[in-house]
């Protein structure tokens, strides 16, 4: 009972079910790093400006590092009674120094503590998902550098649409990711605000210096309104919301995967290292990176509704509700780091196999499109090729087995008299890929260029942090 720092208030003790229930350390003392990171910083702060002696910063800031050692190496115990994280490290502080360890608390509050820890942690890990992101970006350009060639069937309602490069579809998730990384920039400008110092929701009539302990902890600067900086967790629904797109990304492509492995298709293969197997069906070699991605992609989402949830109904300033922001943000940040992580050797480690994917690209009308731009490059209105080109995909695959290009020139120009030798190279896959050389298109051409530039973003990005 005297354990707790508003004993003072307080003739009976907390129950024993409410204290469990209150509790936070099993999410929040993973942030012991960042708590004893701003302490330190605080103490130095209140020191320099006449708060409290030279001498009793000192000795907080080295019991505080004695105490982080200790936490590091597993000999330090946490008490549930002292609720979380930040109560337990300022308790045994006291406990090991004495009166200076009492000081600490001064023109502070668990609010703004809890809020600057948060944003220290939300910093790191996002620093830490964007450098994985950049990993991600290196092994989707080497499988693309090593795939201009191969030419996939490009889909649109799952079905055969047009040829396209295989790098080009590959690029396609670059572009994602290169922007997902843009999201991370631009959603840590607001995370990186020093809430330190705002005290409960009020300010502080202490002479602190806030710029000071924002500086020393890399933030950008203090949050200009002590309300809003111990209160609002608007960076948190961002994180998780960045981390909601980037698991979006990977798993539509992890939906690729599994779809490309399947036994239908056999676009590709996986290495036995990320797969598992059947204990029952011997011959079972199963996508389940991909299919865990996809999986956890819901649990992100949900994380991030949590924290919408949690937020729309709370007054100003804080309330505990928000103790129960940590769960879901750690666990989106995690689970977003380590499925950018696995999925990068799955791009690493996926190989197309040619002979299915020439195969299909031969069957089918996957270049019809290629016979209406023919005709329309022949001067004949588009709609009308249009028209005309699904005639011939109707005559043609009325008769089984028949593709395009098994058409004699004859039979094209029952149809139309523009129809000339050179419509059969037209039909080829690759001549389709080659001639769609519009700016961001998938002739090789762009393609190569494409990829030069994809390099020179991601070393740019490299840079940036
Ligand atoms: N464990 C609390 C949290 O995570 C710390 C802040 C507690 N503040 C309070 N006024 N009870 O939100």
């Amino acid at each position: 009972m005297a354990d707790k720092p508003w004993s003072g208030r307080f003739t009976k003790a907390t129950d024993a079910l409410v204290e469990v229930f209150s509790a936070s350390l099993d999410v929040d003392a993973r942030l012991y790093r960042e708590d004893i990171e701003a302490s330190a910083s605080h103490a130095r702060m209140l020191a320099s400006q006449g708060l409290i002696s030279q001498d009793e910063a000192q000795a907080i800031v080295e019991g505080l590092e004695a105490i982080g050692r200790d936490i590091e190496s597993g000999v330090f115990t946490f008490d549930i009674a002292l609720e979380d994280v930040h109560m337990n490290i300022e308790t045994e502080l006291t406990r090991r120094i004495g009166e200076a360890g009492k000081k600490l608390h001064t023109a502070r509050s668990r609010n703004d503590q809890v809020a600057t820890d948060v944003r220290l942690a939300v910093r790191n890990a996002l620093g830490g998902i964007a450098s994985e992101l950049r990993g991600f970006m290196g092994a989707v350009l080497d499988k693309a550098d090593a795939h201009v060639d191969t030419i996939v069937p490009g889909m649109t309602h799952l079905q055969h649409a047009q040829p396209v490069s295989l790098a080009h579809h590959l690029l396609a998730y670059f572009e994602m990711a290169l922007r997902d990384c843009g999201r991370i920039a631009d959603c840590l400008k607001r995370v990186n605000v020093s809430p330190l110092g705002s005290a409960a929701l009020a300010g502080t009539p202490h002479p602190i210096d806030r710029e000071t302990t924002a500086r020393e902890l890399g933030f950008t600067g203090p949050a200009r309104n002590s309300m809003d900086a111990v209160s609002d967790r608007d960076f948190a629904c961002e994180a998780a919301f960045v981390c909601s797109l980037v698991m979006m990304h990977l798993s539509r492509l992890c939906e690729e995967v599994i779809i490309w492995n399947s036994q239908p298709f056999s676009f590709i293969t996986l290495p036995d290292s990320l797969c598992t197997g059947s204990s029952i069906m011997p011959q079972k070699k199963n996508p389940d990176v991909a299919e865990l991605v996809r999986g956890k992609t819901g649990g992100v989402y949900g994380s991030l509704m949590s924290l919408l949830v949690m937020m729309k109904g709370l007054p100003l300033a804080y309330n505990r509700d928000m103790q129960e922001d940590k769960k879901p943000l750690f666990e989106a940040l995690e689970t977003t780091g380590s499925c950018v992580r696995v999925m990068t050797l799955l791009v690493a480690g996926m190989e197309p196999r040619k002979d299915a994917i020439d195969a299909s690209l031969q069957d089918g009308f996957i270049t019809a499109t290629d016979l209406a731009d023919y005709l329309t490059a022949r001067g004949m209105p588009f709609r009308e090729a249009h028209r005309v080109t699904g005639e011939i995909v109707a005559v043609v695959a009325g008769r089984r087995g028949k593709r395009l290009k098994d058409l004699s020139l004859e039979e094209l120009r029952a149809f139309s008299p523009l129809f000339e030798e050179d419509i059969f190279s037209a039909l080829e896959p690759e001549s389709s890929v080659d001639r769609r050389t519009s700016f961001g298109g998938t002739a090789r051409r762009n393609v190569r260029a494409a990829l030069q530039e994809a390099r020179v973003l991601l070393d740019a990005l490299g840079h940036e942090t």
